[in-house]
């Protein structure tokens, strides 16, 4: 395991599905951190691929192209069905339950956007991540400095910009799933960004 139990404690420990139970139709990152994550899915996503969409909301940072599937997790129904690039949706607790609702194989990109500080328990998340994810498919988790502080785990919320890159390579190293994390674009000045990428095994 990656964190130990005192990196996975949150200031609020109640349950995630009370937090997220009203939707929040807001944006979590700024046009300058979305316009750089959808140069990084222009670079790495094609037409016609399969995209899991996990962590999500009412706003897709997709670029403007027609994708096979997209199917979108995330904590609050009305939030993903205001998101219009979604072609399915379920709604899952992963701190309470990370096996997914999902084939094996069956995504050419797993995105992860500015949420994986969320995760008390990503070894097992990232393992899930993963399974559905088909060989030599891309992984993209990115984040920035911003985040809902009580509800970031410990080991997030005390760790550098290059830490967190670090932290989320050790989430992917921990599964025996993905091949050659990668950090791009990490730019802990103002308007800081960072996307890691790796590719299923
Ligand atoms: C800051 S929002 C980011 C939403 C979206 N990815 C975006 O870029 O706008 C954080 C998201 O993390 C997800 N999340 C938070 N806690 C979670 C949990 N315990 N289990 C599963 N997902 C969770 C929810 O989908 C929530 O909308």
């Amino acid at each position: 395991m990656v964190l130990d139990d005192r990196e996975r404690e949150k200031l609020d420990d109640r349950d995630d599905a009370a937090f997220y139970a009203e939707p929040r139709l807001v944006t979590h990152v700024d046009d300058g951190f979305r316009d750089q994550l959808t140069a990084v899915y222009d670079e790495h996503l094609s037409a016609g691929a399969r995209v899991f969409d996990a962590m999500s909301s009412h706003v897709s940072h997709l670029p403007d192209r027609s994708f096979e599937r997209v199917v979108g997790h995330g904590m609050n129904e009305r939030e993903l069905a205001a998101n219009d690039r979604l072609t399915d949706r379920f709604v899952q607790n992963f701190n309470e339950t990370q096996r997914l609702p999902l084939a094996d194989d069956a995504f050419d990109a797993v995105l992860c956007a500015v949420s994986v500080q969320y995760l008390e328990y990503p070894e097992r998340t990232f393992d899930e991540f993963g399974r559905v994810l088909a060989p030599d498919g891309t992984l993209v988790v990115s984040f920035s400095n911003r985040m809902f502080p009580t509800k970031a785990v410990r080991a997030w919320r005390s760790a550098s910009m290059d830490g967190r890159a670090a932290l989320v390579g050790e989430y992917i190293d921990a599964t025996d799933r993905f091949t050659d994390p990668q950090v791009s674009r990490c730019r802990p000045e103002r308007d800081p960004f960072c996307a890691v990428i790796a590719r299923g095994r």
